[in-house]
């Protein structure tokens, strides 16, 4: 397996890279087109808290300014917030008239269809309908930023990892929002530990233990004639719902621990190849979503060494929300808290406190939240022809975290090739669905739906 690629990594180094990949394939890297001054132009797809930020973080950039020029959703209030708040913050920017504002399942086609050559579109839904918008986006040949996770079930590792072959010989740019990867100060820490500072990685440890989070916490489906903004069908509850249901987003789990793991798995220069995890549901009272609310995984390395993911939401229980790389000669902190907060920093012996701080990463005059740096970078790969494509990385990073979740809710140990190989799909038939499709998972008498039984269900999680 390839260790994690550095979206750092220096154009020499990618084009070395390339020219290799395309000797042994025998086939020819399809010429690099720069976007040099023209017009760029973005479209959403999936208008809420994560889209509405990448849109400004597009538009937000340096350089000829970036428009949004389309939008959609399966909610109209959802774009119509989105698009007031970003007329707000960018009214010069958001070019997006009536007849370019899309609802429904479909939408995401008619907005694609908005865009020409080297434009981005912005895959901000829930994880579950990555590789439907991809393959569009593909055959329309416009770049990409699709945030994480990127799968959850191995159908949709291998379809994506197929797609994003077509998306290489198009020569598209394609970015993932793993964003610790264009933190400033972990790109800065990740060159110390490759050069030993830390000496050899022993051990690392991310924990992401809080309260309840986003919609991880559901109450029963009110019923088709509820209340609720946009009145949802069931399907479109469990949508809005997404941490809550495992098809829509791989759970609480993928979604809210895939940061820690990823970094991490970076620092270390290699995805971890078995996984053993434990995990239970206390207290849950009257919720029905398929989540655990506690989940203790242990990544094994090829050469032995060994991640600790802990991760918990809880009331009333201790908080803690940052990661840590042990080597033999000291130890980092890679997120000092949350995701990717900075600075990191390197501590001799393995207490990483104030006393032992021997180095900390410095915000340099380009340094914005690395969210914005994302962009900055997808941009400039556009703007100057240089070849970008995160997906694979993307889907070994979502994979690797399917492994900590899948082992916990079976209470197997899970390697990296069973996971993606795995039979399971979670949302099948995805990219037929319309507004009035039945929602994949289906609730009991009561309004719960399946949840993992370790050690019962062996062989798959719900
Ligand atoms: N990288 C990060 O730090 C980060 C932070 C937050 C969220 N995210 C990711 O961004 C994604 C969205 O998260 P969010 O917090 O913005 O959720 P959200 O619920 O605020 O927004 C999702 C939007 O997508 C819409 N949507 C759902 N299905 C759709 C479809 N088929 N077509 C068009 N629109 C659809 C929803 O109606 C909603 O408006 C998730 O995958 C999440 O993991 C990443």
């Amino acid at each position: 397996m390839n260790p994690p690629s550095s979206s750092s990594t220096p154009r020499r180094e990618f084009l070395k890279t390339a020219v290799v990949a395309s000797a042994l394939a025998g086939v020819k890297i399809p010429a690099v087109h720069a976007a040099g001054s023209e017009q760029l132009n973005v479209a959403l797809i999936g208008c809420g808290g994560r889209g509405t930020g990448a849109a400004g973080n597009a538009m937000g950039q340096s350089g000829p300014p970036i428009n949004l020029v389309a939008m959609a959703d399966v909610f109209d209030h959802r774009l119509k917030n989105s698009f007031e708040s970003l007329s707000k913050q960018n009214p010069n920017q958001v070019k997006v008239k009536d007849d370019q504002k899309f609802i429904g399942f479909d939408a995401y086609k008619k907005a694609i269809d908005c865009l020409k050559k080297d434009d981005v579109a912005i895959f901000t839904t829930p994880m579950a309908f990555r590789a439907v918008h991809f393959k569009y986006a593909i055959e329309k040949g416009v770049n990409i930023f699709m945030e994480k996770p990127v799968t959850s079930d191995g159908p949709k590792s291998r379809l994506i990892l197929e797609l994003n072959k077509q998306a290489e010989a198009k020569g598209l740019r394609v970015g993932v929002g793993l964003n610790s990867r264009h933190s400033r100060g972990m790109q800065q820490l990740k060159e110390r530990v490759d050069n030993g500072e830390i000496g050899d990685i022993m051990f690392m440890r991310g924990y992401r233990m809080a309260g309840p989070i986003g919609s991880a916490f559901s109450e029963k489906y009110p019923g088709k004639d509820n209340d609720l903004p946009g009145k949802p069908s069931e399907l479109l509850w469990q949508l809005s719902r997404f941490h809550s249901f495992l098809w829509a987003s791989g759970g609480g789990f993928s979604d809210f621990f895939i940061h820690h793991i990823d970094h991490l798995c970076w620092m270390k220069g290699a995805w971890p190849i078995k996984c053993q995890s434990v995990g239970g549901r206390t207290n849950r009272g009257s919720y029905v979503d398929q989540n655990f609310d506690s989940y203790a995984c242990e990544y094994t390395f090829e050469d032995g060494t060994k991640l600790y993911m802990d991760g918990r939401c809880m009331v009333g229980a201790y908080s803690h929300y940052s990661s840590y790389v042990h080597g033999t000669k000291g130890v980092a902190i890679c997120a000092k808290n949350g995701d990717t907060g900075q600075p990191s920093s390197i501590h001799k012996g393995q207490n990483p406190d104030r006393k032992s701080q021997v180095w900390a990463a410095e915000e340099g005059p380009t340094e914005k939240s690395s969210h914005f740096n994302e962009w900055t970078d997808l941009i400039d790969a556009i703007r100057n022809g240089k070849p970008f494509n995160e997906v694979k990385r993307g889907v070994e990073a979502s994979v690797v975290t399917n492994m900590g979740r899948f082992a916990a809710h079976t209470a197997q140990e899970v390697t990296f090739e069973q996971m993606l190989n795995h039979e399971h799909e979670y949302a099948p038939g995805i990219e037929n669905w319309t507004m009035d499709s039945e929602a994949p998972v289906k609730a009991d008498k009561d309004g719960k739906y399946p949840v993992p039984e370790p050690g019962v269900k062996k062989d798959r999680e719900f």
